[in-house]
C-alpha cells in the first residue's frame, strides 16, 4: 500500500478507536496551511449518525489522533473540521522511503489486460495534426497504465483497407500501366519486384486520386473495382497494395518515433477483414441485420434515447463493409487473439456517435462478454488562432513532420551554445520541440480544445515542456557535481519549502490514480509543474553545493534526488525525453 493510503487507513483506525465507524474518510489537503495540512471533514456526518454534537465527536477523534506521533498541531475549526499537520519527522521518513524506493508511494492496480487503440494513421497519407493528440494522449495513457501495473497493449490500428487505397493503386496503374502487377500473365514473384515509387510520391498520389474520384464517375467506378480486387486478394493488385502498405508503414513508423510513440501491435484494419465472415454470421444468426435500400443495417436505438440514434451501416449498398463494421470485426479479432478485459479508443471526440453505435451493436450480439469494457476516450482539437482546427498558412492540412519542424525552428533558438555541442544541437532542439508540443497538448483536460501558440509552448519560463526539461537537467547536473558525496538519508528538514516539497511528494500516488481514472494527463502535467517550481524555489533559497553543514547538505541532495526521480518518471509517462543538456 502506498504511504499516503497507509496514512489515511491509520487515520480511519483512530476514528474507529474513538468509537465511530466510517466507510470512506473525507480527508483532503488543506489550502490553509497555517491551520493544518490536511483536513478531516467527517465529524458533521458522524454527528447525524451518532446523534451527537459534531464538536464533541471531533474532540474525541482529536484525542485519539494525538496518540500518533505523525500528527501535530491538531485543532478543530468551525462546526467540527479537524485540522491535521504532519510532523517533520514523519515527512523525513516519507522522503527517505521514497528515496530508497519510489514505488513505496505508488500503488499497483489490478493486473487488467487493456488494448489501447490510439494510432489510426492512414496508409499512403501523411500523418497530420489530427493524429497528434491521439498519439500523445494514447501513448501517455499506455505508459501510465503500464506503470500502475496494467497489462497493456498499444495498437496502431492502421487505416490500410478503405476505398482510398483502391484509388491510390488505380492512380499508380495510370502512371505506370506496364508494371508487372497489372499484367495478368506475369508469373514471377511479386515480393522480389521493386516499385518505382517512394513514400513522398504516395503522399502526392493520394490527394490527386481522391480528387479525381470525386470529380470523375468513371474513375470512381474503376477505383471501386480495384478496391474489391484488393479485398478479394486478387493476384497483382493485392501484391501491389501490400507494397504500398509496406512503404507507407515505414514512414508512419518514423513519424511515430519522432513523437516517442511506440506501439506493441502494428495491426491494421485489413487484419480484421478475415474475421468479417464470422462477424456476419454472428449478426445474421442473432437476426440483427435488416435490409434497407440494398444495404444491411443494425438498429441500435433504444427506447430511452432522447436524441436520434441512426442505425449502424453494416454492409453498404455496393456490397463493401463500412468503417463501423471494420471496428466490429476488429473487436472480434481482439477478443479471439488477445481476450482483453478492456479496450480503450483514444480517438477524436467527433467520432463519439459512431463509437456509441459500435458499442451498442457489440452488446446486442454479445460479441464480447458483457463485463468487457469498451471505452471511447474522446479529445478536443488543436486549433489555430482563428479558433478552427490548426492549418498551414495557405489553409492546407499540416503534416506532423512539418509541425515538428516548425516547433524545432523555434526551440533551436533557445539552445544554449555554451552547453550543447554543435553536432548535438539539432537532436536537442528536436527533444525540446517534442517536449513543448507534448506538454502543451497534455496540460489541458483532454476533452477541451486548445490553441497552438508556438512561442508560449517553446518558452523556457512558465508552464511549458522546455521549462520542465531545463529544470530537470539542472537537478541532474547538481547531483552530478556532488557525485563523490555519499547520499543516503535525509536527516534534517530545514524550512517551509522543503516541507512543502515533502507534502507534495506524498500526493504522488493520488495524482497518478486520478489521471488513470479520468484518463486524462492534465493532473500529472499540473503536478509536474508544481513540484518543479517548488523545487526551483528551494534551489534559489539555498546554496546546496557550498553548504558547510554536512548533514544538511546530504539531506538537500537526497531531496533533490527524489524530486529528480519523480520528474523523470512523470516526464517519461508523458512520453517526454530528457536530453543530456540544453
Ligand atoms: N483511421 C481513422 C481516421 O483517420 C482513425 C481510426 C481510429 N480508431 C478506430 N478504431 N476507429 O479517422
Amino acid at each position: 500500500m502506498s504511504i499516503i493510503k497507509k496514512m489515511k487507513e491509520d487515520i480511519k483506525k483512530h476514528v474507529e478507536e474513538a468509537g465511530y465507524i466510517v466507510d470512506t474518510l473525507s480527508i483532503e489537503t488543506s489550502n490553509r496551511r497555517d491551520l493544518g495540512e490536511y483536513q478531516l471533514n467527517d465529524a458533521m456526518q458522524l454527528a447525524k449518525k451518532y446523534h451527537d454534537n459534531p464538536r464533541n465527536i471531533a474532540e474525541k477523534i482529536v484525542s485519539e489522533l494525538k496518540k500518533d506521533e505523525r500528527f501535530t498541531n491538531l485543532n478543530i475549526a468551525g462546526p467540527g473540521f479537524i485540522n491535521i499537520t504532519l510532523s517533520e519527522k514523519y515527512i523525513v521518513e516519507v522522503l527517505n522511503e521514497m528515496h530508497s524506493n519510489l514505488f513505496s508511494n505508488i500503488d499497483k492496480h489490478s493486473e487488467k489486460k487493456v488494448i489501447i487503440d490510439y494510432g489510426g494513421a492512414n496508409v499512403a497519407k501523411a500523418l497530420h495534426v489530427g493524429h497528434l493528440r491521439s498519439a500523445n494522449i494514447g501513448e501517455a495513457l499506455k505508459r501510465l497504465a503500464k506503470t500502475l501495473g496494467y497489462n497493456v497493449l498499444g495498437d496502431a490500428h492502421l487505416g490500410d483497407y478503405g476505398r482510398p487505397l483502391g484509388f491510390v493503386v488505380l492512380e499508380i496503374k495510370k502512371m505506370y500501366p506496364d508494371l508487372p502487377y497489372f499484367d495478368q500473365k506475369y508469373n514471377g514473384d511479386y515480393s522480389e519486384l521493386s516499385l518505382p515509387i517512394t513514400n513522398a510520391d504516395l503522399e502526392k498520389i493520394y490527394p490527386v486520386a481522391s480528387k479525381k474520384a470525386k470529380e470523375d464517375e468513371l474513375y470512381l467506378e474503376e477505383g471501386r473495382i480495384i478496391t474489391s480486387k484488393i479485398q478479394n486478394h486478387e493476384k497483382g493488385y493485392y501484391d501491389l497494395w501490400k507494397k504500398v502498405v509496406e512503404i507507407s508503414k515505414k514512414d508512419i513508423k518514423n513519424v511515430y518515433d519522432l513523437l516517442n510513440t511506440e506501439f506493441d501491435l502494428w495491426l491494421g484494419e485489413s487484419d480484421a477483414a478475415e474475421y468479417f465472415d464470422e462477424l456476419n454470421e454472428i449478426y445474421e444468426n442473432a437476426h440483427l441485420l435488416k435490409s434497407s435500400e440494398g444495404a444491411k443495417i443494425i438498429d441500435v436505438s433504444k427506447e430511452e434515447d432522447n436524441a436520434p440514434m441512426p442505425p449502424l451501416l453494416f454492409i453498404k449498398s455496393n456490397g463493401t463493409i463500412s468503417y463501423e463494421t471494420t471496428d466490429l470485426a476488429t473487436i472480434l479479432q481482439r477478443k479471439k487473439e488477445f481476450n482483453p478485459d478492456e479496450i480503450w479508443y483514444v480517438v477524436d471526440g467527433r467520432q463519439s456517435l459512431r463509437f456509441e453505435q459500435i458499442f451498442r451493436a457489440v452488446r446486442l450480439a454479445h460479441l464480447v462478454d458483457d463485463d468487457v469494457k469498451l471505452i471511447h476516450i474522446p479529445f478536443g482539437t488543436m486549433n489555430g488562432s482563428d479558433g478552427k482546427p490548426f492549418k498551414t498558412r495557405d489553409g492546407g492540412v499540416m503534416t506532423l513532420k512539418s509541425l515538428i519542424e516548425l516547433v524545432k525552428d523555434e526551440t533551436i533558438k533557445r539552445i544554449n551554445p555554451e552547453t550543447v555541442a554543435e553536432d548535438k544541437k539539432e537532436e536537442t532542439a528536436k527533444d525540446v520541440a517534442i517536449a513543448a508540443l507534448k506538454y502543451a497538448d497534455l496540460l489541458p483536460f483532454r476533452g477541451t480544445d486548445y490553441v497552438f501558440e508556438i512561442e508560449k509552448f517553446a518558452d523556457l519560463e512558465g508552464k511549458t515542456g522546455p521549462y520542465l526539461l531545463y529544470s530537470t537537467i539542472r537537478m541532474r547536473s547538481l547531483l552530478k557535481k556532488a557525485e563523490e558525496i555519499k547520499i543516503d538519508k535525509i536527516k534534517i528538514i530545514n524550512g517551509e519549502t522543503e516541507k512543502n516539497i515533502g507534502l507534495l511528494l506524498l500526493e504522488l500516488d493520488s495524482v497518478l490514480s486520478k489521471s488513470l481514472e479520468t484518463k486524462s494527463l492534465n493532473d500529472i502535467a499540473e503536478y509536474l509543474y508544481n513540484l518543479t517550481s517548488l523545487y526551483n524555489k528551494f534551489y534559489s533559497e539555498n546554496k546546496v553545493l557550498t553548504e558547510k553543514n554536512a548533514e544538511l547538505k546530504e539531506s538537500w541532495l537526497v531531496l533533490t534526488s527524489v524530486v529528480y526521480s519523480v520528474n523523470i518518471l512523470l516526464l517519461n509517462i508523458l512520453g517526454i525525453n530528457v536530453p543530456e543538456k540544453m
